[in-house]
């Protein structure tokens, strides 16, 4: 039995999605623990991509058991869109294949309508560069104690109660300070009347199921969201998510003890790319980071933002291994980097007259962030038909080594391409 979690460890959109539906054939569950549909997971199975935002990524396979934890905030129109789109390609989602937390948070309507107002309010330089989705607002209630939960909808009484209290407030909000018309009480009670009797089905006791499985000794593979940089604590606040995107975050959000996790595995882009404002002390603003966007496809996955693109930050990196407690690496898109004739690895940062060897807390330092790189040989040829550690040029070997090295964790996986096939597995962390 081993029960694995998988995260981000830079600023998101490492390819958590492929990697996630790579190791899904070798585990039985799959659990969503923190974010929302500001996640944006691209799968490319037999040349077909989808792209999921709240559905957990091991959908695909039609004997394994998803879940989505108490962690993750709930857009209901979303959730339902994703599933009547499976539906569309022949894979309907039952209540015995999707079990979703009745502790988890919706996202309201004026949540996104805050999201959306608060970010044209901010000044710029201040601009946080949302993905407009509710995410921050729906967080914010819930930690101020005003959130309505999953499981609220299924008592329509509590429900419409909790609705009428909000309303209230966040009508105040919208009317006052957002210049925008006000909700009604009962058009929404009805939206989300309607959502409640669709998604009933689903809704469980998510923390019991998954102890459930664990005893039945099932194997647990928990797909983290967004990356280590944008975690609410420990990322480059305030550009950062409203949840905990690091491993601690995977038992947190799903209810299931951190004595029973066996291994975590960090994914790592190849380069650094970041949607949205905030730091990125490796960004390229040249030719080289336009070359990584386009041979990349660096766009986001949710809102089709153009990615910002910059070199491997080693620093990141490293940060990442200590604040997750990795134990394995996956190196994605490492095709990405063929015909760069030299590349650059951030090993530490200048700061004025200081070496920094961690992200400093102070957001305005962050602005003045001066990597210091090592160079590292490119290789000229083509490397997407790599199936084993032997295909690949010996400068691209040597790269992946000097990670393994600088991280002082080893490498699990290696990804050559979107597609599932496109990947050498090294090591399964399942049989550990
Ligand atoms: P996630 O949010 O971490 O799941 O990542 P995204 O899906 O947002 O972005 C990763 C993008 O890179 C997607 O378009 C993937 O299909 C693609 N991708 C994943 N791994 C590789 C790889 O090794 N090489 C290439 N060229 N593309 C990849
Ligand atoms: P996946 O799971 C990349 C970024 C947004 C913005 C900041 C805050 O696909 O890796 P939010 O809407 O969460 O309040 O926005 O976080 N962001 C992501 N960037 N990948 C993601 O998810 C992201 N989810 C949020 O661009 O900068
Ligand atoms: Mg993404």
């Amino acid at each position: 039995m081993a029960n694995v979690i998988i995260v981000g460890t830079q600023w998101g959109d490492e390819g958590k999605g492929k990697i996630v539906d790579l190791l899904t054939e070798h585990a039985d569950c799959v659990v969503r623990f923190q974010g929302g549909n500001n996640a944006g997971h691209t799968l490319v199975v037999e040349g077909k991509q989808y792209i999921f935002h709240l559905i957990p990524s091991g959908i695909l396979y039609e004997n394994k058991s998803c879940f989505i934890g108490n962690g993750v905030v709930i857009d209901p129109e979303v959730l339902l869109k994703e599933m009547s789109e499976l539906a569309g390609h022949g894979l309907p989602v039952t209540p015995a294949r999707l079990m979703i937390s009745e502790r988890s948070h919706l996202i309201m309507p004026y949540h996104k309508l805050l999201d959306a107002g608060s970010e044209a309010m901010l000044a710029a330089g201040r601009k946080i560069g949302t993905t407009g989705r509710g995410i921050g607002p729906c967080y914010g209630d819930k930690i101020l104690r005003h959130g309505i939960k999953l499981g609220d909808l299924l008592d329509r009484e509590l429900f419409r109660e909790r609705l009428q209290e909000n309303l209230e407030e966040k009508n105040f909000l919208l009317t006052n300070r957002y210049g925008l018309q006000p909700l009604t009480l009962d058009a929404v009670y009805d939206e989300y009347m309607g959502y409640a009797d669709q998604l009933a089905p689903f809704v469980a006791n998510v923390s019991l199921a998954l102890d459930r499985q664990r005893r039945a000794g099932r194997h647990i593979l928990f797909e983290g969201a967004q990356g280590t940089q944008l975690d609410i604590d420990h990322g480059t606040y305030p550009f950062v998510t409203s949840s905990n995107t690091i491993a601690g975050n995977a038992c947190t959000g799903s209810g299931f003890g951190p004595a029973h996790i066996d291994a975590v595995i960090g994914i790592l882009k190849a380069y650094t790319t970041r949607v949205g404002e905030g730091p990125f002390p490796t960004e390229l603003f040249d030719a080289t980071g336009e070359e990584l966007q386009r041979k990349g496809g660096e766009f986001g996955a949710t809102t089709g933002r153009k990615r910002r693109c910059g070199w491997l930050d080693g620093v990141v990196a490293r940060e990442a291994v200590r604040l997750n407690g990795i134990t394995d690496l996956a190196i994605t898109k490492l095709d990405v980097l063929s015909g760069q004739p030299e590349l650059q690895l951030a090993t530490s940062y200048r700061h004025g007259e200081a070496s920094l060897e961690a992200m400093p807390n102070n957001s305005k330092s962050h602005r003045d962030l001066v990597p210091v790189y090592e160079k590292l040989a490119g290789w000229s040829e083509e490397i997407r038909h790599a199936r084993h550690l032997d295909d690949l040029p010996a400068k691209a070997r040597a790269y992946v080594r000097r990670i393994e090295e600088f991280t002082e964790t080893p490498a699990c996986i290696l990804s050559v391409g979107p597609g599932r096939e496109e990947t050498m597995l090294l090591r399964n962390p399942f049989k550990r």
